[in-house]
């Protein structure tokens, strides 16, 4: 039987290596399959998250030769068995164990997005939603937060600093998602400019290419958000709008004062968010994301 090698991560937030397995290939699997059998043999103590196997929970993202995929839909057959196939942890956070990593920075930045605020007058029933509204929403509530578009995200991936002031794609997604719903009466639109970092895209698309739902996170949410912010910012017709009727943006703060539970990472909390020792730092040449995928100093 021909056997195919596996070279995997291992390792702790002390440090790390690739190791290789060689084990036989089985034909119509997924790499999920292939850890399995792993762990059901030579390395029972590989540690890697996975739930539902159907690419619906988010749980077992990884970088499969390089490129942020989901282990449960990758099918072996799509991957070259001659040269190994590499499986890393998410680089952009910190590792926990093997191909766990530490995601929380992503539920840190979901506390700080504003819920929907609805209107308070005029819900008497008779508010018809247009079927575009419908779906520009829908699309985004396809999101099954796997992070892998945090995890391509160059201005987070090599940059830690950022962290603190970048809220990444998949945040983005739900602020678009609630600032086009015809019903909701927040403006966080300065909250994106000041605190949410959304300047710092540069609408490399990486984020996309890697979203296993097809979510078009640059078309469909960025760009537009940017125009809205733009315009709250910089239109000069806008801002004359405003002074007439006497209205006023809302502020960052004010934006902010509906999300329910905001707690801004404090500079400790970051510092131990800090993924020193990942693979890319274990063994940069045998996963790094140049070989196979987007690039992890830039866009794709
Ligand atoms: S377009 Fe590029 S820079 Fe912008 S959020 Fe997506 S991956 Fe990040
Ligand atoms: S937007 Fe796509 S890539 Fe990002 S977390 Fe959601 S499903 Fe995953
Ligand atoms: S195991 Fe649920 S998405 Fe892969």
């Amino acid at each position: 039987m021909a056997e195919l090698t596996m070279r995997i991560w291992r390792g702790d937030p002390a440090g790390g290596d690739f190791i290789d397995y060689r084990i036989p290939e089985v034909e119509g699997e997924v790499v999920l399959d292939v850890i399995h059998r792993i762990q059901a043999g030579p390395a029972p103590d590989l540690a890697c998250r996975w739930n539902c196997k159907a690419g619906k929970c988010g749980s077992c993202s990884a970088e499969i030769n390089g490129r942020p995929r989901l282990m449960c839909m990758t099918r072996m057959d799509t991957l070259p068995t001659d040269q190994p196939v590499t499986v890393a942890p998410m680089r952009t956070f910190p590792i926990i164990r093997d191909l766990v990593t530490d995601v929380s920075f992503n539920y840190v930045m979901a506390r700080q997005v504003p819920p929907f605020r609805p209107a308070t007058s005029g819900l008497d029933g008779s508010f018809r939603m247009a079927q575009v509204d419908v779906d520009r929403g829908q699309e985004f509530r396809k999101c099954i937060e796997c992070f892998l578009c945090q995890d391509v995200c160059h201005v987070i991936r090599d940059h830690e600093e950022n962290k603190a002031r970048y809220s990444g794609p998949r945040w983005f997604i739900r602020f678009m998602e609630l600032e086009s719903h015809p019903l909701d009466t927040n403006d966080r639109r300065e909250l994106l400019r000041q605190r949410m970092g959304l300047g710092m895209c540069n609408i490399t698309k990486c984020c996309t290419e890697v979203c296993p739902e097809h979510i078009k996170i640059t078309d469909n949410a960025i760009i537009p958000l940017k125009e809205r912010v733009v315009d709250a910012a910089y239109d000069p017709v806008a801002w004359l709008g405003r002074k007439i009727l006497r209205r006023s943006k809302r502020s960052a703060a004010e934006a902010l004062a509906d999300a329910p539970s905001y707690a801004a990472p404090t500079a400790e909390d970051l510092a131990s968010r800090k993924s020193a020792t990942g693979p890319s730092a274990a063994s940069p040449s045998a996963a790094s994301p140049s070989a196979a995928g987007p690039s992890a100093a830039g866009p794709a």
